[in-house]
């Protein structure tokens, strides 16, 4: 409890000005990309661009205290609102024409600052489900995707393939390790971004004794990973560092080992890995004992 504690204090204060911000948004959601209203004390002008684009903007300056500007895209008709008092943008039903990277900028008298928001539209899915992320355009000829920076071309992604008319992205029967950031850019420009979140579910039977391995099927955790695994709703591993000496264990994949499993160990396993990825899966072990005998007439 206190390390999440620990985890949820610094994930509040990782908004330190300068710094990029991930942030993801089911589709029909609002967000707020949150300014800390330290930063625009003092300020003159606040101006919010999306693409390069002017999107927002507001003069602190003016006596009659003139009300925000907006952009007349059509895609960002009343979905957007600035707030005066902190320079916070609000988008509401955001879909994935709204995701990608917003900047802003704070100018004030000899000093012009930024921050970066990088917004994705999340997707939730079940594993082993048909996925497709589309681009919007109809001309896919330039379009590029890539997974957490890399281009898709790992053995990984052998379920999945490019429409060649639209660049849609086409993931079949998709795995946990799919789980991730899908970047789309079309002429080198970044487009769209989606953040792909995978459940799972396994029912296990196992006999009294054995040492188990719920395995996660997550490959390639990264540093940012954390891993969580919690046993009846208690917490009973975290990260790479087991909370119960002994009898459990973790892997470089974050499996969850139990060297000798007892019949009390039955019950429902979950295991939640965030970061680079978003991945809940849930495990309903049953033990069954080799004695007594009778039971299983
Ligand atoms: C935000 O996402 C980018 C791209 O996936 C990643 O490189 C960066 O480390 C993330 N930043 C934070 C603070 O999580
Ligand atoms: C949200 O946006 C979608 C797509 O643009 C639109 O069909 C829907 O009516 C909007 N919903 C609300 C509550 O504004
Ligand atoms: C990704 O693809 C681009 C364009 O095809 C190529 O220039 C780049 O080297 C590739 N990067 C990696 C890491 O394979
Ligand atoms: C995606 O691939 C699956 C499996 O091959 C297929 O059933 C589905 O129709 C495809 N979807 C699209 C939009 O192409
Ligand atoms: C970004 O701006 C470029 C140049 O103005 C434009 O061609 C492109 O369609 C824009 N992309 C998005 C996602 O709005
Ligand atoms: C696990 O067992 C439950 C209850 O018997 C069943 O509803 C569910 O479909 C099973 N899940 C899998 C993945 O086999
Ligand atoms: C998960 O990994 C284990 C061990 O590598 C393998 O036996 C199992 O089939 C995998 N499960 C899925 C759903 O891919
Ligand atoms: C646990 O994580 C730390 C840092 O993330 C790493 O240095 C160490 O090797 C890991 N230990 C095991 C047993 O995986
Ligand atoms: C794990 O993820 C599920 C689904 O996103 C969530 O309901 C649950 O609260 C998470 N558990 C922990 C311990 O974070």
């Amino acid at each position: 409890m206190k390390n999440l504690l620990i985890l949820f204090c610094s994930l509040l204060m990782s908004g330190v000005f300068g710094d990029t911000e991930n942030v993801s948004v089911k589709e029909g959601d609002s967000v707020t990309l949150q300014i800390n209203p330290e930063e625009t004390k003092g300020a003159t002008e606040l101006v919010w661009r999306l693409n390069n684009t002017v999107i927002a903007k507001i003069d602190l300056e003016g006596k009659d205290k003139p009300p925000p500007v907006y952009t007349d895209e059509k895609r960002f008709r009343d979905r957007l609102n600035l707030e005066r008092q902190t320079g916070s943008l609000t988008i509401t039903n955001i879909t994935a024409e709204h995701s990608g990277e917003y900047q802003m900028e704070i100018r004030s008298s000899g000093e012009i600052k930024h921050k970066t928001f990088r917004v994705s539209v999340s997707v939730s899915v079940k594993e082993g489900d048909s996925v497709t992320l589309q681009t919007g355009v109809t001309d896919g000829k330039d379009v590029k995707w890539k997974f957490n920076g890399a281009n898709l071309t790992d053995s990984r992604f052998t379920n999945s393939e490019v429409n060649e008319q639209t660049g849609d992205l086409n993931i079949s029967n998709i795995g946990l390790d799919q789980s991730g950031e899908y970047q789309v850019n079309i002429n080198g420009r970044l487009h769209r971004i989606f953040r792909i979140s995978i459940s799972g579910e396994e029912n296990m039977s196992v006999m009294e004794g054995d040492p188990v391995t719920l395995h996660t099927n997550a490959t390639r955790i990264q540093a940012e990973d954390v891993i969580q695994w919690t046993f009846k709703d208690s917490l009973i591993a975290y990260s790479n560092k087991t909370t119960t000496t002994g009898r459990f264990d973790m892997n470089l994949a974050g499996s969850l080992i139990i060297l000798k499993i007892r019949s009390d160990d039955s019950g429902l396993y979950d295991v939640n890995i965030t970061g680079s990825k978003h991945i809940h899966k849930r495990f309903n072990v049953i033990v069954t004992g080799e004695y007594p005998e009778y039971l299983y007439i």
